[in-house]
């Protein structure tokens, strides 16, 4: 029997709105923290707009503290960040060095400025001189190669990072192949913030696994693993779940839409943000791809309402993934 981890929800850009982390936290138990999703292009010195305010409404939900994360390779721009986070009584900023995409990584942002342990070095030295609250880091590997990480560490243990998640792939990977384990198990003893380790855990038997493996490491993010199970950091801590988990999933995806459909104003694209979070939550289902097609058939509200109806509806006394 393995200890159960802190569990950590991780960011998704356009998935794990302040919305959804609200509504999450109202149905689900097990998580400890909930990440933002990055924040960037702010203008240093002016307030926050309105739609970043709004994002950074609540510190917590349900009692879960909020980490908002930043995308930036300016210092400048992170303490600026960090100052106003502070401000609305938050408790820590993460910087994010693990974004993947090409046209955030060639500019020498998320992953992309992994291959510069020099400029990483002199931001955080910037950042570590004012800032007055915890600082964190998510990163993977390298952005090229997993071997950037031996020189990426030396840097990191010369700051009090508060915690390090480390994403075990490289940027290049985006989220295809597997995480490399391998490189992730060399860096557990050399680095010294408390690691989290995140990557492909998607059911209680991954973490299982994992942690007979690695077992010092008891700080664990997961994403895609709870945008597909709900009550994966329950089942991984072992917390009583509900008789009724799909009633659950239910309530929780229509007060979910609902609430998107208010905060947008009916406008059409709530039926895509939806549509993008059921490509995850399909997999609840025993038949994702038959659930999925039902979903992304759907070109109006009412074919949509109609599609999850159906859902619980068809596939109520099916056995559930959990
Ligand atoms: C659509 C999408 C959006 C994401 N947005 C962010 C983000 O804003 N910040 C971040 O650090 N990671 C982001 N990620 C990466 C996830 O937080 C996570 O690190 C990744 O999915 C690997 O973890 P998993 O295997 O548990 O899903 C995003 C991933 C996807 C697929």
């Amino acid at each position: 029997m393995t200890a159960s981890p802190k569990i950590y929800f991780a960011p998704f850009q356009g998935i794990t709105t302040h919305l959804f982390r609200e509504v999450y936290a109202r149905h689900f138990s097990g998580v400890d923290k909930l990440f933002t999703p990055y924040f960037s292009n702010f203008e240093v010195g002016c307030k926050l707009p309105l739609k970043q305010m709004t994002a950074l409404k609540n510190q917590s939900e349900n009692g879960v503290e909020v980490v908002p994360q930043v995308l930036s390779k300016s210092a400048g721009e992170i303490l600026w960040l960090a100052k106003c986070c502070e401000e609305l009584g938050f408790k820590e900023l993460n910087w994010n060095l693990g974004c993947p995409y090409p046209q955030v990584a060639k500019k020498k942002r998320g992953s992309g400025l992994l291959p510069y342990p020099e400029m990483v070095d002199e931001i955080l030295e910037k950042v570590f001189r004012e800032i007055n609250i915890a600082f964190s880091i998510k990163c993977r590997l390298g952005y090229a190669s997993a071997d950037e990480l031996d020189a990426l560490i030396p840097v990191f243990n010369r700051f009090s990072i508060s915690e390090l998640t480390l994403h075990a792939r490289i940027g290049k990977q985006l989220y295809s192949g597997q995480p490399d384990l391998d490189a992730f198990a060399e860096a557990i003893s050399l680095i010294k913030a408390p690691l989290a380790y995140n990557g492909d855990i998607f059911t209680p038997e991954d973490w299982h696994h994992f942690s007979e493996r690695y077992p010092s490491i008891q700080l664990l993010m997961l994403g895609r693993g709870i945008l597909r199970n709900p009550f994966l950091p329950a089942q991984i801590k072992g917390l009583a779940l509900p008789d009724n988990p799909q009633a659950i999933v239910y309530q929780f995806v229509d007060e979910l839409y609902h609430a998107i459909r208010h905060q947008r104003n009916d406008n059409p694209s709530v039926l895509n943000a939806m549509k993008e979070y059921w490509s995850y939550l399909c997999e609840f289902f025993d038949e994702p791809l038959r659930v999925f097609r039902k979903i992304r058939k759907s070109k109006n509200f009412r074919d949509f309402e109609e599609a999850v109806a159906d859902i619980f509806d068809s596939l109520y006394h099916r056995q559930f993934l959990i």
